[in-house]
Order: structure tokens, then sequence, then C-alpha cells
């Protein structure tokens, strides 16, 4: 076989029709090949693009038997001329498609076996199959384009973020347990049996170390791990853009630099320019119109309260609900009126999928009104649950009775699932927006006690300082949260950095002074030798490229990912290890319990 010597001119989607008549050398993958008996057409692939090339028979001495050798997937390279395509062949569906390789040389330099599912974007092949070969299935181009756009973001992080005067800082991954509120990966220690470094949840303690040690600004583009269920938009190993910054005595000033950097992020990937400042929620305006802290509002079918009208209205369901931290709140659907019984049945198990113990609605037909609850009000009610919500014929109206947080829960779920259902979302917008003033606390119902909502190292709202004691659950912190389609992009706070407030942080979430000392002490002991006022926050990268690039899984984003079981597929771990390995650790598997 011919052995070629120059190099590569370029990519292969990097040819237009400027090449024409150029002598070029190309290297990729063969996508496709057809063999018309005096020519050979290949299709040639790189992460660019595809180039067609042509070998024909009556061109130099024994290439067009080489190239009959080619199959799907072989590794080859190649010289010529480019050269333009016959009018008919001009092809409008390829970026290259006015020009194709006139070879006039061939270097296989690969051989490829059938692959087990054919490489191309329309591959209806399982996701097990896919993850199992998974440097077959990133050489898609839908995969290899995500993972293009997933470095702009990365290097376009690294330019805003130092331009902004943030240094990159590495922070360790064997480190110890910290508090984000999932479970740990323990790394066990040879050298010290019986103890563990925990994998970080996030870089939390170290980055405020940090500001503790005069850095300033602090970023890092770094792994996170946690053990927790897995979901579409979850992994055990995730990526995020952390950042923070000394002297952020409020949300705004550091909200004001995630800004820059979503923006900066968009314009460079989407070209796409985003105002100066996104749109702010209050927590608790976020939860009574979109039942949601990450509320996607490019829809409406907000909640509304109409517990006050059904305080005496003799349905004993809905007036059970009208005590404390309870409530009745209704969705109007608007139009939608017409929808079957069987919807409705479909409708009524997502709900209770959030643990709502029903589903009222009122139906206002063409033909009149359809509802299982009209029997129990008297007209005037009924009329006012109607007016409540704006009803009119062609709508059907949704209500959920029970405590706050299931309401919240129940028609929060029950609003994206019918604006998915029937259409209603502009999939073509972003909906960026800033949520703020969460509580400070949430209360752990099994548990029995309060727990931090973002996490302790969070700064309560100074004016609410007073709350402290007597009224935990009303103290608002300075946390923000990016939310982005109704996805949490990303979230921060202005931390605490007074010991004793820490401290007392610390106490209220029934850490006893023991926990804070095994657990926080190099913290705790930080906080007396100076501490500058800082914030920071930090994005999910996986999630923000999912986003811009409107994928809904999170495995598209991620060059080798677990499967929905934590598992990976190709390499197959987590796997057994030898028992050597367990005795130097002095760790046993398995046996009697
Ligand atoms: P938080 O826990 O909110 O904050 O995490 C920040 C962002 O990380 C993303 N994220 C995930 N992405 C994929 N898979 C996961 N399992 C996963 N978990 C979280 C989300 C989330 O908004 N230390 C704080 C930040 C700070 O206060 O500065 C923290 O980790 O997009
Ligand atoms: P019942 O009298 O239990 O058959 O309930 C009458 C209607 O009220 C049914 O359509 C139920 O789905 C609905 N319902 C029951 N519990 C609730 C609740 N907690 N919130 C809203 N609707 C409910």
């Amino acid at each position: 076989m011919s052995k070629i010597n120059s190099k590569r001119t370029k990519m292969c989607g990097e040819f237009t029709a400027a090449d024409v008549g150029r002598k070029v050398t190309v290297y990729g993958f063969v996508a496709k090949y057809r063999n018309l008996g005096s020519i050979i057409f290949v299709d040639l692939r790189d992460r660019t693009g595809i180039l067609q090339l042509n070998f024909d028979s009556g061109k130099s001495d024994g290439l067009f038997e080489e190239a009959a050798a080619i199959r799907n997937e072989f590794v080859i390279k190649a010289t010529g001329t480019i050269r333009r395509r016959g009018e008919k062949n001009v092809n409008p569906n390829m970026a290259t498609g006015e020009i194709e390789l006139e070879a006039d040389a061939l270097e296989i330099l690969s051989e490829a076996e059938t692959p087990p599912f054919a490489i191309s974007d329309l591959a209806n092949v399982g996701e097990n199959l896919r993850l199992k070969y998974r440097y077959l299935d990133l050489r898609r181009p839908a995969l290899q384009n995500i993972l293009v756009t997933r470095a702009k973001i990365v290097s376009t992080t690294y330019e805003y973020l130092t331009k902004r005067g943030f240094m990159n800082i590495e922070t360790p991954f064997l480190g110890k347990s910290t508090p984000e509120g999932a479970r740990d990966y323990l790394v066990p220690s040879r050298v010290h049996p019986g103890t563990f470094y925990a994998l970080p949840q996030s870089p939390q303690l170290y980055k405020q170390l940090l500001m503790i040690s005069g850095f300033d600004r602090y970023f890092q583009v770094v792994k996170c791990f946690r053990d927790e269920d897995l979901r579409a938009n979850r992994q055990p190993e995730f990526t995020q853009i952390d950042l923070e910054m000394s002297y952020a005595e409020k949300p705004e000033d550091v909200m004001k630099e995630a800004e820059g950097l979503i923006r900066e992020i968009f314009k460079n990937t989407l070209g796409m320019k985003l105002p100066r400042s996104f749109r702010r929620l209050k927590y608790s305006e976020a939860m009574s119109r979109f039942g949601s802290d990450k509320p996607d509002t490019r829809f409406g079918l907000e909640l509304k309260n109409v517990t006050p009208l059904v305080k005496k209205c003799g349905f004993s369901v809905f007036e059970n609900a009208s005590g404390r931290g309870m409530s009745v709140r209704a969705i109007n659907a608007k139009g939608l009126a017409s929808m079957t019984r069987k919807e409705i049945d479909s409708i009524q198990e997502v709900v209770r999928e959030y643990g709502a113990k029903g589903l009222a609605y009122i139906a206002w037909k063409e033909d009149g009104i359809s509802s299982p609850i009209k029997k129990f009000f008297a007209d005037e009610t009924f009329d006012a649950l109607i007016n409540a919500v704006d009803g009119e014929k062609g709508d059907i109206i949704f209500f959920v009775a029970d405590r706050d947080k299931t309401v919240f829960a129940a028609l929060g779920a029950l609003r994206l699932h019918i604006a998915k259902k029937y259409g209603l979302i502009d999939e073509n917008t972003y909906d960026i927006l800033w949520v703020t003033d969460f509580p400070l606390y949430e209360y752990d119902e099994e548990e029995k006690r309060l727990n931090a909502m973002h996490h302790p190292f969070t700064s309560p709202v100074p004016a609410d300082l007073k709350y402290l004691d007597k009224n935990p659950l009303k103290v608002r912190a300075m946390a923000y949260d990016l939310v982005i389609n109704g996805q949490e992009a990303g979230g921060g706070s202005i931390r605490i950095h007074t010991p004793s407030l820490q401290r007392k942080m610390f106490e209220k979430i029934s850490l006893t002074e023991k926990d804070i000392n095994e657990r926080f002490g190099f913290f705790v002991e930080a906080f007396r030798y100076g501490v500058p006022p800082h914030g920071g926050l930090a994005f999910g990268l996986d999630r923000l490229v999912m986003l811009i690039t409107k994928t809904d899984n999170i495995k598209d984003v991620i060059a080798f990912p677990k499967n929905q079981s934590a598992v990976g597929l190709m390499e197959d771990c987590p796997s057994a290890v030898e028992q050597k390995q367990l005795d130097e650790l002095e760790i046993s598997v398995g046996g009697d319990k």
C-alpha cells in the first residue's frame, strides 16, 4: 500500500468552494462508501463534518483496487484535488456539498470490524448498547457537536473569569465529608486502615478557606461527587463552574458577576444577546405562582390560592385544608375542557406521585359543567371558585387540597405536565431568572429538626436575624438560584463570616458541639483569624450544556457518563476488586452479617 507523505491540509468540514483546484491531504473515518463499478464514493467524516472523496478506476494504478477494500469506519488518509461537483451531484444538505475530493492516493491507516450499530445520527439503538460502546456512539456528529459546545463553554469560562480577576485554584478530591446534603462517595485509606476520605460534593469549604487565605476571587471548573438518586438531569459525578469572591456583601455583588459569565457563554455558543440583568423572583412568589422554586415561566397555568373561598364551603376535603400550613389551590387549564376522562385520569396519576390525595376539577364544556365536586357546593361558592381563576366556557380547572408543601409539589408538577403534553412551551426561547430570598431553613419532617435549605454556611438576611430564635422558619437566606427554562442551572449565597453566627447556625440544625468539632473543627477555627465577607455560587456545567444544546438527557453532554443506576457500562464499574487490595485496606466484604 502506498504511503502518503504530505500532512493534513485541514479538517473535512472546513473545505469550501474556495478550495477548488487545490491539492490537499485529508484524514478521517469512513462514514459511507458506494462502489459503482468504475467509481467509488466515500464520505469521509471527522468532528467538523463530512467530505466526499471519489476514487476513479481510470486514475493511478492500483488506486481503485485499494479503495475497493474500504469499509465503514476504516480510518484512512487520502490526497487529491478538490473539485466542483457536477451540477446534479450538488448536495445542499451538506456543508461541503458543492465540492468533492478527486483522490489520487490512499492510505488505509486502520481497518475496522463492522461496528455493533451504525454510526449515524439516525441510529435507533438501545441506550445500554450505545453506552457499552460509548467511544463509537461518540463518533456521532450530534454528540460531537455537544462536546464541542461544552468545550466552548469551558474555554469561555476560563477567559471571562480570568479577565474579571478570578483565579483558578484546584482543591482536593481526597477530602473530608462536606455538607451539601447527599451521600458521600468514600475512598478507603490504605495507610490508615479503617478511615476514609470523602470525594467532595462541592469545593464549598475549600473555596471559603481560600477567601480566608486572601485569594480574593477564586474559580474552578471542577468535578463534584454525590451519591444520590439519579434523574434525567443528575449524575453521580458532575461538573460545577464554581466561584467565590471576597468583599461580596450582598447577593447582587455575586449575581452581577454570574450574569456577566452567562451572557458571555450565550454569546459565544448561541450568538445570543441576553439582557444586562436577569429577572428576579422571590422564593415566596415563585412558590405561590408556580408551585416551584425553579419555575418555568415560559407559559401561564399559574396557581391560585382559593382557600379563603372554601373555609365553610360544605366540602370536607376542602374545608379541612383551610388550617395552618394547608391550602386549596387551583390551576385553570384554559381551553382544555374537552380533554377525555382518560386524560384526566392520567393527570390524576401525576399529582398522586407528588403526594396529593386527589385531584378535583371543574370542566366547563360546550354542553355544560362536568365536575365531581359540583354537588358539594352552594351555587355562589361554585361560581366564586370559577371566577377566582377567570374561568370561562372551554376551561378546565384543577384543585388540590393538602398541606402547602404537597399542594405546591403536585400543582407545580401538574403545570409542567399539562404544558408539555398540550404543547404550551415555546422551545425556542430561553427563560432565565433568579430566584432569591429563599428561607434559611426547612423543616425535616422525618428527623423532626431544622435543616439548612442551601447549606449551613449561608448567611441570613440581616434584617431577619431577630427571628432566628423565636421563628427560624421565617428567616430568609441571602441565597439565590439561577433558573433557566425551569431547571436549576446554578445557586449560591453570601456566606456567614462571623464565628459566633456560624456556630449558632450549626447549633440550629442540631449539630452538637462534638459534631461541629469533628466535622468542621478546622473550618470553625479558621474563622478566628480574620475573615473577609464573601459569597459565591456554582453553576452546574452539565445542565448549562443541556440547556444550550437543547437535550434533556444529561448523559448526552458527558463524554463517559454513568447509566441510571450509576454504572459505567463500558468499563463495567463499579466492580469487585482483588482480595489482596481489600486485605491491604483491611476491608472485608459480604460474609456473615
Ligand atoms: P448546589 O448543591 O446547588 O450548590 O450545586 C450547584 C449546581 O450544581 C448542579 N448540580 C448537579 N448537576 C448534575 N448532577 C447532579 N447530581 C447535581 N447536583 C447539583 C445544579 C446546581 O445548581 N457549594 C454550593 C454552591 C455555592 O453555594 O457556591 C453547591 O454545590 O445545577
Ligand atoms: P370523594 O368525595 O373522596 O370521592 O372526592 C370527590 C372529588 O374530590 C374527587 O374528584 C377527588 O379526586 C377529589 N379529591 C379528593 N381529595 C382531594 C384533595 N386532597 N384535593 C383535591 N381534590 C381531592
